[in-house]
């Protein structure tokens, strides 16, 4: 459904190029891990998918229909985005008004907005919170408000761009289960961007970065059983592939099938 094809960009006219030659494509109802360190042009690639960063070279298509600045606007209202920090996100004064915001704008009748936001906010259980106000609550809480904001929208596809990075991690491993749970219910794509190699598990696909090029892509399996790339990529292993690969001879397995062996 999302083909990117030799997609180049930079920010300014002589600096580096931040995204170089990358290619990749995946399916409608995929979720898709993209990882990478710091400054491997993860947020930039997203941003030139939303339409926030024009002037690139290559194409994006989209359902086999190539994005341009005409049509960038039917297509920006399929994507939501969520971003790392849960406190420069919202807009209304209570949970319940900060979800429905979007859809307010949109013009949607009341009663149907009513029926949406509490939807969405009974997808991440945050309902038992609606009437209370964002600045107020928990890391965890309000990045599960910021997504119930986005599903609201019932966006085709759903961007989380490290928007776990500040959570603990018990806050990590809930938005991981909304998630999942969203992703099986709603059958909504999801374009997962983080550095944390423990949180992939779950995708169907996976893309690794590094200054600005893909180093690999593929499902989960292939991800980690390529460890030479995985070691050029500097990512922090996630521990049970420390363990794996100290007495698994570095055969990948999923965490219950490590403590199967073990
Ligand atoms: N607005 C900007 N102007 C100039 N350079 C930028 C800008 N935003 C990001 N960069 C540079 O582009 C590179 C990729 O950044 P980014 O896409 O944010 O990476 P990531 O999200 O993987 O950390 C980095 O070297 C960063 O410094
Ligand atoms: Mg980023």
């Amino acid at each position: 459904m999302i083909e990117i094809n030799n997609l180049t960009y930079q920010y300014q006219v002589d600096a580096a190029k931040v995204l170089d030659n990358v290619s990749l494509s995946f399916k409608s109802g995929d979720w898709v891990s993209i990882i990478g360190h710091n400054g491997s042009g993860k947020s930039t690639l997203v941003k030139i998918m939303m339409g926030i960063l024009e002037d690139y070279e290559g194409e994006i298509l989209i359902n086999g229909n190539k994005l341009t600045k005409e049509n960038i606007a039917n297509y920006r209202e399929k994507f939501a985005i969520v971003f790392q920090n849960p406190d420069n996100q919202f807009v209304g004064a209570t949970v319940e008004d900060d979800v429905a915001f979007g859809l307010e704008n949109q013009g949607v009748a009341r009663e149907e907005m009513v029926e949406k936001t509490e939807a969405a906010l009974t997808a991440v259980n945050m309902l038992s919170y609606r009437r209370h106000a964002p600045a107020r609550l928990s890391g965890g809480q309000k990045q599960r408000v910021a997504i119930a904001g986005a599903l609201a929208m019932a966006p085709d596809v759903l961007i989380l761009d490290e928007a776990t990075s500040m959570l603990d991690p018990e806050g990590r491993k809930d938005i991981l289960n909304i998630l999942e749970d969203i992703h099986r219910e709603r059958q909504t794509t999801l374009i997962y961007i983080t550095h944390d190699l423990s949180e992939i598990e779950k995708s169907d696909y996976a893309v690794i970065m590094k200054d600005g090029e893909v180093l690999n892509r593929g499902s989960i399996e292939h991800i980690f059983s390529d460890t030479d790339t995985l070691i050029k990529s500097r990512l922090v292993l996630p521990y049970q592939m420390q363990i794996s690969r100290a007495l698994l001879k570095g055969e990948y397995v999923t965490h219950g099938e490590l403590v199967e062996k073990l």
